[in-house]
């Protein structure tokens, strides 16, 4: 069985690095003024962000150390999987707009630089800003005078002050620019093609202006700051949106436990102008590599300047309890069975993404494993990056493999296929009639006609929801302190 996993991991490997789109979208935006650009890393945002800005019709060099990766974009593949990236990285390509290299002695003709390297959760939480540190000694050596340095990594606050600040950076004449992205991972080129805004931090009006140039072409208000205000306003977005969804999955247990329906509960509080309807969906929670990794890091940079952050706290823990909560139903659930079998469908941390970084299908996964299930586990694009964190998974080529046999059933990412699937044949070949339904999407009313024994987030029982047995039996409210699933 391993071997067939580690076989199907390698096909889904080698599928996602040759994807391709069926049509390419038409963004139709090209930039009056071309400039000569360089982007750092070739990760989610930064192969994003080059693509996007070759498109905008910029001449733009993409730098990524990484010998493997490099190799592979060089060669046309995808390292990830993103909607339309393929297509707009190939065009780019072939018309001479965009390259790839690895080495920093080759920017020597570009006028500005974005950074956009990972800046990951350092142990206690801070935003380990060495990759950007690293990037900025490199520019340095190659840099010619009056370099522009944009900042699109996320850093905290003060960050871009300091490396402007540096005696290198100052004597090679570069100066640092804020210009923070809000793009989301599955819809990120139309997220950077048509954003909100474009939030530009700057110290001087050549620099701010130099950069507003470069995005002349989208239709997008342009928001001129100081370089702290960008950074911080980046970490809040993000904070505010985890915090939202936090809020509702609060609001998620109160339903359960009135028999209310939360979906129409967002649906109502969503339709005030004031709120708005996103970012409201109950469920398994926030996961992916910015908002756990963002919350943490603005909470740890408050503390350092002696700020409390109590509803930061509360937001990631209630968060990690979502997690804990689906654990226990499924474990709850599994109870007297031999050898139980949990499928769980989706691995990925949203849809339409191949990231698995801060999945709660991982983390719960990795709970159940520890209580001795069998779990499998099925993902059309985000397989090989789950059994790299965790092996001991069952890898399935489709969710009907997955689900046959099974006892029990979690949905965990809202990929559209499983919204999809013949849910008679299911039944037939569960062993259990248990479905969880992390992102509740599935039609509760229909698996209850069915047999199943179908929980939610925060559904009522008139929509199948039968969490009311398990939830919270002893009415006390759910125990947040101190809940840490990592
Ligand atoms: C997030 C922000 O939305 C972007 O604006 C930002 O640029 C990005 O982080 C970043 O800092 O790089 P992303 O992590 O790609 O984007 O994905 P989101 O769409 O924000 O979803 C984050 C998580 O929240 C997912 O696990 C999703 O399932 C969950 N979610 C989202 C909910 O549980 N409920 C909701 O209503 C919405």
């Amino acid at each position: 069985m391993l071997e067939r996993g580690c076989a199907e991991r390698s096909e889904q490997r080698r599928t996602a690095s040759v994807e391709t789109e069926p049509r390419r979208p038409s963004w139709n935006i090209r930039s009056e003024e071309v400039a000569q650009l360089a982007v750092v890393g070739a990760g989610y945002v930064g192969l994003v962000t080059a693509a996007c800005l070759a498109e905008l019709g910029h001449r733009v060099t993409c730098i990524e150390i990484d010998a493997g990766r490099l190799t592979a974009l060089e060669a046309g593949r995808m390292p990830i999987h993103e909607p339309g990236l393929a297509e707009l990285v190939s065009e780019n390509s072939r018309n001479g707009r965009l390259r790839f290299t690895g080495n920093f002695a080759n920017i020597s003709d570009i006028t500005s630089v974005f950074i956009a390297v990972p800046t990951p959760s350092a142990e206690d939480g801070a935003a380990d800003v060495s990759f950007v540190r690293e990037a900025v000694e490199l520019l340095v050596q190659h840099a010619r005078p009056g370099l522009l340095v944009i900042m699109k990594s996320t850093v905290p606050v003060g960050t871009s002050d300091a490396i402007a600040k540096l005696p290198a950076v100052l004597d090679a004449g570069i100066e640092v620019v804020s210009n923070p992205e809000f793009l989301r991972q599955g819809t990120a080129l139309q997220d950077f093609l048509h954003p909100d805004r474009v939030v530009i931090g700057a110290e001087s009006a050549e620099a701010m202006g130099r950069v507003a140039r470069i995005y002349a072409s989208l239709e997008a208000p342009i928001v001129a700051v100081d370089r702290r205000s960008a950074e911080l306003a980046k970490y809040t977005a993000n904070a505010l949106l985890a915090t939202r969804i936090s809020f509702m999955n609060e609001i998620s247990h109160i339903a359960m436990a009135v028999n209310a329906d939360i979906d129409d509960v967002a649906r109502i509080v969503g339709m005030d102008r004031r709120i708005g309807p996103a970012f409201l969906r109950s469920g398994l929670g926030w996961g992916g590599s910015c908002f756990p990794k963002d919350v943490l890091a603005l909470t740890s940079a408050a503390a350092r300047y002696g700020c409390e952050t109590p509803i930061l706290r509360a937001a990631y823990e209630i968060n990690q309890l979502q997690r804990e909560y689906a654990a226990q139903l499924l474990i709850d659930a599994l109870h007297g069975i031999d050898d139980p079998i949990v499928a769980v469908l989706g691995a990925a941390f949203k849809p339409n993404t191949d990231d698995v970084r801060g999945s709660p299908a991982l983390t719960i996964a990795k709970r159940l494993l520890g209580n001795g299930v069998t779990v499998r586990i099925h993902d059309p694009f985000a397989l090989a990056n789950a059994s790299d964190i965790v092996a001991e998974i069952d890898c399935r080529p489709d969710a009907y493999s997955a689900l046959e046999g099974a006892d029990a059933l979690l949905l965990a990412t809202e990929w559209e296929e499983y919204e999809r699937l013949d849910w008679t044949l299911v039944r037939e070949t569960m062993r259990g009639k248990t479905v969880v339904d992390g992102r509740n999407v599935l039609n509760g009313v229909h698996l209850t006609e069915l047999g199943f024994h179908y929980k939610s987030f925060g559904r009522p029982a008139h929509n199948g929801n039968g969490n009311g047995t398990h939830h919270h039996t002893n009415g006390s409210a759910p125990h947040i302190a101190g809940t840490s699933m990592e």
